[in-house]
């Protein structure tokens, strides 16, 4: 058969309709399956409409990503913006809590002393119509109202410490801040009913700053009240020991007020758990507890002893 070389060509070249669409709707394995088609096959054009396809596809994930960064990146220094502000409101809930107890310490502390002076006055006014007052009388009155008053001036003055925004950094005595935290306390606690005792003698230099540490100690024997007053426990102790070994400072204080709930127990140093109810806890003391010791260079940390709790302040020399 004769062939006309200029007839119409039997065999019909496919056009096919626009492969570069066809393949932007390809899946991403699919799209590999077709590159490797398109490099067996006569279509090799194909390949660069493949590649533009990748390219597109790599370019719009590419921008996705960034947008993605940006709002991540956004909202990391939103959360650090709100981090630091609760740490602020924190800062500030601990220090209004440690006001109020303390006003409560020193209201306590002073009912006594006021108390001594109103009745010694009253006292006075009949004794002077009785005719028995002297000179004598008078001087004696004298030094009772002075001793009254002394009590109430160091009270003040041990308060006024506490509150004063001291920030330098010292060493100081752990037996000698404990005593004049138990200045602050002491009528408080035995209102209360509550026996502390320091077991330790033998003073303990720490560095840091001094109210800081009052603060610490001052929120774990507040604490240890409000657990012997809820559960109305007879017989109330509370031991303070303090020691210097293997380079490292150690305090500990135990009471025997039945210990921390299980169910708070890995949590009450975070900020905001508390198991008081009506408002009478804000959850804040042992948070801003383990900040102190943190600044002291060490560690706060608690245990359930036989019937109560002990907490230990651990710090590296
Ligand atoms: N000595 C303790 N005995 C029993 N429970 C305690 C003691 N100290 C702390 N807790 C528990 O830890 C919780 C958190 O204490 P804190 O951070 O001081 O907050 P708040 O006193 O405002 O509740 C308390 O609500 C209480 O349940
Ligand atoms: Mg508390």
């Amino acid at each position: 058969m004769n062939v006309n070389p200029f007839g119409k060509p039997t065999v019909k070249i496919k056009r096919r309709k626009n492969p570069m669409g066809e393949y932007a709707h390809l899946s991403t394995p699919e799209l590999l399956e077709a590159v490797k088609k398109s490099a067996h096959s006569p279509h090799r054009a194909d390949l660069d409409m493949l590649l533009s396809v990748f390219l597109e596809r790599y370019d719009a994930r590419q921008k996705e990503l960034d947008t993605l960064n940006k709002e991540l990146e956004e909202r990391i220094a939103q959360e650090v913006r709100a981090a630091k502000a609760n740490h602020k409101r924190y800062e500030q809930q601990a220090k209004m809590a440690a006001m109020g107890e303390m006003m409560d310490a020193v209201a306590h502390q002073w009912k006594q002393p006021l108390n001594a002076i109103s009745m010694m006055s009253d006292i006075l006014v009949s004794d002077f119509s009785s005719g028995i007052v002297d000179e004598a009388y008078i001087e004696e009155l004298s030094q009772d109202t002075q001793a009254q008053i002394e009590h109430m001036v160091t009270t003040l003055s041990e308060f006024r410490n506490f509150f004063r925004p001291k920030e330098t950094r010292e060493s100081f005595g752990i037996k000698r801040s404990l005593s004049s935290v138990l200045i602050l306390i002491n009528d408080e606690f035995i209102k209360n009913n509550i026996n502390i005792h320091i077991e330790s003698d033998k003073e303990v230099l720490i560095y840091g700053i001094e109210n800081e540490f009052k603060h610490l100690v001052l929120n774990i024997l507040n604490n240890a009240k409000d657990a012997f007053n809820e559960r109305e426990i007879k017989e109330r102790d509370i031991f303070i020991n303090f020691e210097q070994a293997n380079e490292c400072i150690k305090l500990q204080i135990r009471d025997n007020a039945g210990g921390i709930p299980t169910s708070v127990i890995d949590r009450i140093f975070q900020p905001e758990v508390t198991t008081k109810t009506n408002g009478q806890g804000t959850g804040i003391g042992l948070y801003m507890s383990t900040q102190i010791a943190n600044k002291l260079g060490g560690e706060l940390s608690v245990k359930n002893v036989q019937n109560g709790a002990a907490f230990t302040l651990k710090v590296p020399l």
